[in-house]
């Protein structure tokens, strides 16, 4: 009993949901289909569906251990939240992981974990080719303004910025940041992509007091509308 109550034990990266909330909420509407990229045994799904998500939350992790932790733990969860092994570098191609069917991508802290290991630029750009793959072209209405790859991460923008915006995925980027602190204000957001002036904007923000959020928006001019 003890080890499964140590092995039910939930582990959050950074902060919870009600931390990105408000940041989140600029970008996705409560009925996004949202795929979760490397979910771990985080409660963010769970807190998403409690504070009013009724989209579907694809959620996909490498370990098959905190895959099958998870679908125990929330097994009481609606049937729109469900619980995958898989690679997010090399997603699977059949359902629920259809081609351009995602209106968001959710990365928190696995972008991060790419890039403690080797090949970290094949690596993170194999992800986001992956997540420019999922995500549809063009916005469903109420679900988002753009469909987008939201990373959650530590790094700041003079860190990350390069591994999101002037990249193959020709992506429109900007970047917010978050207190860890309550009552977690937001900063910016502040546009990365097409300017020049994101280092000045954002110099104050390196500090040990945020998280990032890197907002990378499909460009609606995409030719490969679907
Ligand atoms: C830093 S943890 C973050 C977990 C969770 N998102 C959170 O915020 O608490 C990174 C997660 O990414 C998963 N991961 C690492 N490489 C992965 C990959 N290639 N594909 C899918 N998941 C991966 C790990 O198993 C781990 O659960």
């Amino acid at each position: 009993m003890r080890q499964i109550a140590e092995k039910t034990q939930q582990f959050e990266w950074y902060s919870r949901y009600e931390a990105f909330a408000g940041v989140l909420g600029n970008h996705m509407g409560t009925g996004a289909r949202v795929l979760q990229v490397g979910c771990g045994n985080s409660p963010f799904a769970a807190d998403m569906v409690a504070a009013g998500h009724v989209g579907e939350i694809v959620n996909v992790d490498i370990s098959a251990t905190v895959v099958e932790l998870q679908a125990k733990v929330y097994n009481s969860l609606p049937a729109t939240v469900s619980w995958h092994v898989g690679d997010c570098m090399a997603l699977p191609n059949s359902a629920p992981f259809i081609e351009a069917s995602f209106d968001v991508i959710l990365d928190k802290g696995t972008a991060d974990a790419l890039m403690c290991g080797g090949d970290t630029t094949a690596n993170v750009a194999a992800m986001r080719r992956e997540a420019n793959r999922m995500l549809r072209k063009r916005p469903v209405s109420g679900t988002t303004t753009a469909p987008c790859f939201i990373s959650i991460t530590y790094g700041d923008p003079k860190s990350r910025v390069r591994w999101f915006s002037g990249t193959e995925e020709d992506w429109d980027v900007c970047v917010y940041a978050v207190e860890k602190a309550l009552p977690h204000k937001a900063l910016g957001p502040v546009q990365v992509s097409g300017t020049d002036d994101w280092q000045d904007k954002t110099r104050a923000w390196e500090s040990d007091v945020y998280h990032y959020v890197y907002v990378c928006r499909v460009r609606m001019n995409q030719q490969s509308v679907m």
